[in-house]
Order: structure tokens, then C-alpha cells, then sequence
């Protein structure tokens, strides 16, 4: 299978980056805890040179535990500041201002030496479309947030949300579009959902992800099929189509359907907490 990837508006994404990068203390990277090096497009190193950094590995609700610990030391390793984050619930959104904080610790200490007191640090939030940013940023700014810079008299344009006295948040998010450097990256990035399934062929997805589960989550996969598993993953999809009643005319099992429903269980996290990639 091959993976494109239509740019849309990928260069004024990135204009924007640009433009507001100078204005900021700290990037906050948000990354798909079930792909954590997939969900990363390496420009960031260069758009977001010298900032400090904080890497969120959002929707860990969804990516196995084990190693969502192993991502997190391997990024810590690497000198970011990460978190884990499920912005969906909330949980984990509480930690992300101490780390913030952790983050601009020497920014802070050098206001506080010029005697500049209590002045927020300014952060963008950056990544791919459709890894959590605006969820994330709803409730990591809660309702009680101000916006700043939409008053009159005020130069029109950007926007900040006042988190607390400690953070202020620009209100646009940094879309980076993935890069596929390679075919796996591709395909972790169809997997989860990021890329237009219209332009997917989603039988083959669906078999290489029965592919994955059977080497890696066996025990899993068997579960949440309720048959044991033959060899061929294209086998696999045409009785699980039987069990769940997919049919085309002539009452052939229909994988195409099948497919899109275990497609849609991996992605909601139906058939369990599944990570597709290791440090
Ligand atoms: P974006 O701005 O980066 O493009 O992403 P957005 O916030 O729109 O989130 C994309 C989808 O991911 C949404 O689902 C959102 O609910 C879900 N999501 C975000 N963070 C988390 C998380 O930590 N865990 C889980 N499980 N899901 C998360 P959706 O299906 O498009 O919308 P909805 O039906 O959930 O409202």
C-alpha cells in the first residue's frame, strides 16, 4: 500500500509557526502515545530551535501502559519534558503546568533576578491534525481562562488565553502534517486514524493491523475475536465478517465491512490498549 499525503495548507501552517515562534518560551508537542515516533514530524527540530520543549504523549488511554513508560524515558532521556495526558478525560492535564513550569524554570529565575516578577511564560501547542490539540487545549484552559489581545484597542490578531498567573497559551494551534519517511510510518499513521481513509485501502489496512496483533497482542487479538486464529490475516478478516453478520449479496462475508468495524474498534480503543511502535 502506499500513503500520500495532500499538503492542503501546509505552508501557511507553517508561515504561522514561523512568524509566532519568536514570541514564545516553550513548544508543547502533543505526539499519539500509540505511535510516539510516527506521530512526530522531524521539522519541529528546526522550527522550534532553541525553545524549550515539552512533549505531551496524548491518548495514552489508548496505548499500552508498558510502553507508554518506555516512550516517556526515552524522551526524558533526550531532555524533553513530557507528560501523560488524556485530554479526553482529563487526566494527567493537572501535571502539565508544573511541568511547563519545570520546563522555563531558568526563564523564570532570570525574570526574577531582573526583578521582573510574575511574568507568564508563553507557550504554543504544536502537532500533527487529529492527535488531541484542540481537545487539549479546551481542557487544559478550562472555562474559567481570559482571552487576552481581542479587546478594543488591542492589536488585532493573535490571541492569548491566560491559563493562570504562571502561563499564557497562544490560542492557534501548530499543525504540522506528518512526513512519511517511510512506508511504517504511513502505515502507524493510517492505523490510528490520520490520514483520510477515503484515500486508503482499508481491507489491506485492517489485515495489517491483524498482522500486528497477532505478533504482538496475540492473547489480545484472540479475545477480541472469540475464535482462535488461522494463519492468514485475510482469513482472520473473513470469519470475523461472519461473526459480525457482515454479508454482500449472495451472503458472502463481507471484509470490506468488517474491515471498517475493526478499524474503528482498534482507533476507539475497543479491541484494547495497543501501542504500534517501540523506543
Ligand atoms: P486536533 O485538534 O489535533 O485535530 O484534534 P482534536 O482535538 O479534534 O481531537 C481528535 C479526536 O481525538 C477527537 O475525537 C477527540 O475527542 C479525540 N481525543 C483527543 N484527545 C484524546 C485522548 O487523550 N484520548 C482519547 N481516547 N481521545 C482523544 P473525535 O472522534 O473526532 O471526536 P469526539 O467524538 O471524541 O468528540
Amino acid at each position: 500500500m502506499n500513503f500520500q499525503w495532500y499538503p492542503g495548507h501546509m505552508t501557511k501552517a507553517k508561515r504561522m509557526m514561523q512568524e509566532n515562534i519568536k514570541l514564545i518560551d516553550v513548544v508543547i508537542e502533543l505526539i499519539d502515545a500509540r505511535i510516539p515516533a510516527s506521530s512526530r514530524n522531524p521539522d519541529i527540530e528546526q522550527l522550534a530551535n532553541g525553545k524549550k520543549r515539552v512533549i505531551l504523549l496524548n491518548k495514552y488511554d489508548l496505548a499500552d501502559d508498558v510502553h507508554t513508560r518506555e516512550w516517556k524515558e526515552y524522551y526524558d532521556k533526550k531532555g524533553y519534558f513530557t507528560a501523560l495526558v488524556n485530554s479526553k478525560s482529563g487526566k494527567g492535564i493537572r501535571d502539565v503546568n508544573e511541568v511547563i513550569m519545570k520546563a522555563c524554570k531558568e526563564k523564570i529565575e532570570r525574570d526574577r533576578k531582573r526583578g521582573i516578577l510574575n511574568r507568564p511564560v508563553r507557550a504554543m501547542i504544536v502537532g500533527i491534525p487529529n492527535v488531541g490539540k484542540s481537545t487539549f487545549i479546551n481542557s487544559f484552559a478550562g472555562k474559567a481562562c481570559t482571552r487576552t489581545g481581542d479587546k478594543p484597542g488591542v492589536t488585532k490578531g493573535k490571541q492569548w488565553i491566560r491559563l493562570n498567573k504562571n502561563v499564557e497559551l497562544l490560542d492557534t494551534p501548530g499543525i504540522l502534517w506528518p512526513r512519511f519517511e517511510n512506508q511504517k510510518t504511513g502505515l502507524n499513521l493510517a492505523l490510528i486514524g490520520s490520514i483520510n481513509d477515503d484515500i486508503l485501502q482499508l481491507e489491506e489496512l485492517a489485515a495489517e493491523l491483524v498482522v500486528i496483533l497477532k505478533n504482538e497482542y496475540p492473547e489480545v487479538l484472540e479475545t477480541y475475536l472469540g475464535f482462535g486464529i488461522s494463519a492468514d490475516a485475510y482469513e482472520i478478516l473473513e470469519e470475523y465478517a461472519v461473526k459480525r453478520g457482515c454479508r454482500q449479496k449472495g451472503n458472502e462475508p463481507d471484509i470490506s465491512r468488517a474491515s471498517i468495524l475493526m478499524l474503528d474498534d482498534y482507533r476507539s480503543g475497543k479491541i484494547g490498549k495497543i501501542t504500534l511502535e517501540y523506543p
